[in-house]
């Protein structure tokens, strides 16, 4: 299988001004914050590490995930792909071409695929038709293509309502057609599905995976959900603050946790210092707390996800310690094999952001 994306060594690292004290309020100084900041030294220039010795290659043909938490480094990865920014460090060929020399190619032949929230190309009182004819016109593709797209992404129906007059999960489906103007052999997805209803994700899957099997297209799809990652992708590779902590195929991934089993409880009345008191139990492997409130991935507040070795052995020195010791109310217990949340929660320090690193 040959390579679509070559990353070697990748950093990033961006350098931003902070303003102290008096001279961190905007106005009516800002003309002369800088100048005056320098002259007090309040104004420090801090640096963000936000790719940090990234090495990973991409075969043709594969759907490749990019996990993360938040702040981990997932959308600059996929920018620096796009040819959109110039990494500080290392070497990253897309397609055969260095991204430091040759981002302007790069950018022609490659498409990122945002979600809504980060689509401000669409114009909204113009129809569905309209607004793919002028990105098709920027683009310099025909407008053939047009028809092309509205087919494979069925928004033929709606071709000529306003995008304004459409519900999420179809403005979804225009913003895919839109990436899918260029035609190109590799398309960047960067948490596509962010704001669209659980039904239509659905749905994506199914059109990402038919764009992947039926036209070819190598993938790279950044999200922050493991159900998503874990139906769609061959592999995946996880970044937590900026270093890629582990990559492979999401079963392999799973594998390498061992024979663990993850009890799931869920408890009206949790404090934070039972996750401490568990962990010192004997055969607990690790314990994870009101992590997420995603419902795709079962984590509630409240919800305790302990992964232990024996669930047998091990679940009654959990109730014992839950019940006596910190007088919970368990509602439900569930006992299941281990997915690629688990392998997220494992690898990563699950903490969000890191400004001013
Ligand atoms: N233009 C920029 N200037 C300064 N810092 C930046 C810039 N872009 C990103 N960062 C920082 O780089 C780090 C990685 O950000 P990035 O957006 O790549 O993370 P992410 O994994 O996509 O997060 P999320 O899941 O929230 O989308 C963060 O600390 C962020 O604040
Ligand atoms: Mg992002």
């Amino acid at each position: 299988m040959s390579s679509v994306v070559e990353v070697c060594d990748l950093t990033m690292v961006f350098e931003k001004k902070v303003y102290r004290g008096l001279w961190s309020f905007q106005a009516p100084y800002m003309l002369f914050r800088d100048f005056i900041g320098r002259l007090t030294g309040s104004t420090v220039v801090e640096r963000v590490v936000a790719l940090d010795g990234v090495s990973f290659k991409v075969g043709r043909g594969e759907i490749f995930g990019v996990l993360g938490p938040n702040g981990s480094g997932k959308s600059t990865l996929l920018k620096i792909l796009a040819g959109l920014l110039i990494p500080t460090g290392g070497s990253v060929f897309v397609l055969g071409y260095d991204v430091s020399r040759e981002s302007a190619v790069v950018a022609r032949k490659v498409s990122l695929i945002t979600s809504i929230v980060g689509a401000a190309f669409i114009v909204w009182s113009l129809s569905v038709r309209r607004n793919l004819e002028l990105l098709a016109e920027l683009y310099g593709v025909s407008k053939s293509r047009v028809d092309e797209v509205l087919s494979f992404t069925g928004l033929r129906e709606v071709e000529d309502t306003r995008v304004g007059f459409l519900s999420t999960g179809t403005v979804a489906r225009l913003i895919v057609a839109a990436g899918l103007l260029k035609n190109s052999e590799l398309l960047l997805m960067d948490e596509p599905m962010m704001g669209v209803s659980a039904e239509f994700a659905v749905k994506f899957r199914g059109l990402v995976r038919r764009l992947n099997r039926e036209l070819g297209t190598t993938i790279i799809y950044a999200t922050n959900n493991l159900v998503e990652a874990q139906e769609l992708c061959d592999r995946v590779a996880i970044l937590d603050r900026g270093k890629l902590v582990v990559c492979g195929r999401p079963e392999d991934l799973i594998k390498s946790l061992g024979k663990s089993e993850v009890i799931e409880v869920e408890v009206a009345n949790a404090r934070e210092d039972i996750v401490e008191k568990l962990k010192e139990l004997d055969g607990v492997v690790d314990v994870n707390f009101e992590w997420s409130d995603s419902d795709a991935l079962r984590m509630y507040k409240g919800n305790l996800r302990i992964r232990v070795w024996n669930a047998r052995e091990v679940l009654p020195r959990i109730l014992e310690v839950l019940i006596r010791r910190f007088d919970a109310e368990v509602r439900s217990i569930e006992v299941f094999k281990p997915n690629l949340l688990d392998v997220f929660l494992h690898y990563t320090s699950h903490v969000e952001g890191r400004e001013g690193r």
